[in-house]
């Protein structure tokens, strides 16, 4: 491809042809670029993206996120070519576990049943009993009932649902390197600056920053809660593309990150004319080995089935 600069519009038109001409649907996560958000088909969280992947008739899949989301897409959907913009577009959360130490903790603790959150690899999901989003991390957890739990790979996620649980968590010290970086003294300063606005945040926040906040959702949650709060004003502590989500869907009420440096650079990666590219010549595709495949889609399985 050529480096010479182009408008996105001229972009926008080359993605307009192509993803008629190859049958593609383009899914994006919250998190992405504004501009990136504004072509896709499906703008979603971890749940919705995994729901979009395995219902939709297309036979090309463009997934504007990182790896792992793109991974189930294909173990959900594994007829259909999947496409990852950028390959580069991994999440360090999901880099924390790799599959032979989850063994490993799975022989130092055998009576566990291991939930994985969804910020993980193919091979990681496939050694996990279940899997979870952070809309469905409380109801999957408490649908174990008295069972121990080995919650992977997010620690910060996992603090978080057993404090909403009586389970009994053993947690792995994985956390999101973005969401890591919102410190209880930026939910207070953000209070104070604006006395009036409720605050929402990730769960893959600290425990310390959740409890300042009035509410701890999914992308997707925080979509629906402001859609039905009558709050006008809010403060945000999730990644910056969510900010541009909400200014986008409810232009009247007014969204302050509660924080500069929430900003996911992976998450960033993804661009209008990768994006074209990927159309135009079929690559980067991701793909799952069969057998991994198999024993990670029990996995998703058992989840959605909640
Ligand atoms: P959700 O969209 O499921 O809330 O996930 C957030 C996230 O960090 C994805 O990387
Ligand atoms: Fe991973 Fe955090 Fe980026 Fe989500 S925001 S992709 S959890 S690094």
């Amino acid at each position: 491809m050529s480096t010479e600069f182009k408008e996105d519009s001229y972009y926008i038109d080359q993605i307009n042809r192509l993803r008629k001409e190859r049958n593609a649907v383009i899914l994006a996560h919250n998190y992405q670029r504004g501009e990136v958000q504004d072509i896709a088909d499906f703008v979603g969280d971890s749940l919705g993206l995994s729901r979009q992947a395995a219902s939709t008739e297309a036979e090309v899949i463009i997934f504007c996120g990182v790896r792992f989301m793109a991974e189930t897409a294909v173990i959900l959907s594994p007829q259909k070519i999947v496409l990852l913009p950028d390959l580069q577009a991994g999440c360090p959360m999901a880099d924390m576990i790799t599959a032979p130490q989850l063994r490993e903790a799975k022989q130092k603790h055998p009576d566990a049943t291991v939930v994985c959150y969804v910020n993980s690899s193919a091979e990681v999901k496939a050694e996990s009993d279940i899997c979870c989003t952070s809309t469905n991390a409380i109801s999957v957890v408490k649908s174990l009932g008295k069972q121990q739990v080995l919650f992977v790979p997010d620690e910060h996620l996992g603090r978080y649902v057993a404090s909403k649980t009586e389970a009994d968590i053993i947690f792995w010290p994985g956390y999101c390197p973005t969401h890591y970086r919102v410190l209880p003294e930026d939910i207070l300063k953000a209070k104070e600056r604006y006395p009036n606005a409720e605050v929402i945040v990730h769960p893959e926040c600290r425990l310390e920053v959740i409890v300042l906040a009035d509410e701890a959702l999914s992308t997707g949650g925080i979509i629906k809660y402001v859609s039905e709060s009558a709050a006008d004003e809010i403060i945000l502590g999730t990644e910056l593309g969510m900010a541009y989500r909400l200014q986008k869907d409810y232009p009247h009420k007014r969204v302050h990150l509660a924080t500069e440096k929430l900003i996911c650079p992976n998450m960033k990666l993804i661009t209008l004319d990768k994006i074209a590219s990927a159309l135009e010549n079929m690559r980067p595709r991701v793909t799952v080995p069969d057998n991994v495949r198999d024993k990670a889609k029990k996995t998703l399985d058992r989840m959605l089935a909640i």
